[in-house]
């Protein structure tokens, strides 16, 4: 299959774009390096460093003709889209837009999107399931949701299948350490230097967990199935930021000191999500629990 991953470049897209080529597909990439490195990427892929939001885009579809569209490009900081909502809307919105307008003119089946658990705000309900009110607390949540919404509107008007993927927390190798990083990669790098490990709050915070290889493997199901429908790309399993420190020291062999900051605002308390509708669908479920998923990324330290 003919395959464009935009963000490509990035910690999930390059993950996806391995995983595709090793399944046999024809991968290109649309990535304007803002965060993504193409040294991620390996030389069989074409990479194109245009911005989703500009026309320039229009080349690459031109050329590469893709069947499935995996639209992963996104400013992704949820600070930022606080600070500068105009910018993560004309990203996540306008950009996600334009890439639908290409899908339209050039035919593209089936486009495969990555949504966020941004969306639901301090939970009502646990575990959050598919059907979760929503009560999004970011413009960045807003923004992911929005091209859902979207997504719906093109299969109704030019029948352009979806799926939506709504990740819990993904970790794993090559995820960024710095700013608004995943938590297991910024720990990772503090214990790679012996430095030590700052949680805010009390730590008794729960998160979702989930391997960006089984993230990987959910979208590799979607490209045949999973159509016009959001599904949780999740685990299910409760991991508060204490117990995470704790496997993160014994797995580094390392006792470091745990510092605590004051709680950030705008932080959920309490987020885990079911994968029973994916499972129901596909048969999708994690393959690798926490301990195995740290070790994988610790060894790519
Ligand atoms: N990491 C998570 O836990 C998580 C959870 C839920 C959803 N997601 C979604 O998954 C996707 C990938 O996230 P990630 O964690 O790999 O982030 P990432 O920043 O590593 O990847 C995003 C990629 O998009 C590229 N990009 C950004 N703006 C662009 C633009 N205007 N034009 C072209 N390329 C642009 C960046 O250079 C980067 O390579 C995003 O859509 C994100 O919203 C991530």
């Amino acid at each position: 299959m003919n395959i464009l991953v935009t963000g490509g470049a990035g910690f999930i897209g390059s993950h996806v774009v391995k995983s595709l080529l090793e399944h046999g597909h024809k991968v290109s990439v649309i990535d304007n390096m803002v965060h993504g490195n193409s040294s991620n990427l390996p030389d069989e892929v074409n990479i194109y460093k245009y911005d989703i939001s500009e026309a320039e885009i229009e080349n690459a579809f031109k050329i590469e003709r893709p069947e499935v569209v995996i639209h992963n490009a996104a400013q992704i900081s949820v600070a930022d889209s606080v600070k500068d909502p105009l910018y993560d809307a004309k990203v996540n919105v306008l950009g996600s837009i334009n890439i639908l307008e290409m899908c339209r003119k050039y035919a593209v089946r089936k486009v495969i999107y990555p949504a966020s658990a941004a969306i639901f705000g301090e939970p009502k309900y646990l575990p959050i399931d598919e059907k979760h009110p929503l009560n999004m607390i970011s413009s960045y949540g807003v923004s992911k949701h929005t091209v859902e919404h979207y997504l719906n509107v093109y299969k109704k008007l030019y029948n352009i299948n979806y799926t939506v993927l709504r990740y819990s927390n993904v970790y794993g190798p090559g995820q960024d350490s710095s700013g608004e990083g995943g938590v297991v990669s910024i720990f990772a790098e503090k214990l790679t230097k012996g430095e030590p490990l700052c949680i805010y709050g009390n730590g008794n915070q729960i998160r979702d967990f989930v391997y960006v290889k089984d993230v990987t493997e959910a979208n590799i199901l979607a490209l045949n199935s999973l159509d016009n429908d959001i599904y949780n790309v999740s685990t299910n399993t409760k991991t508060t930021i204490n117990d995470l420190a704790k496997l993160m020291c014994e797995a580094y062999g390392k006792e470091v000191e745990i510092m605590h900051k004051g709680e950030r605002a705008g932080d959920i308390f309490e987020s885990y999500m079911s994968y029973d509708k994916i499972y129901n669908a596909c048969g999708w479920k994690p393959k690798y629990d926490l301990k195995l998923g740290i070790k994988e990324t610790i060894q790519s330290f």
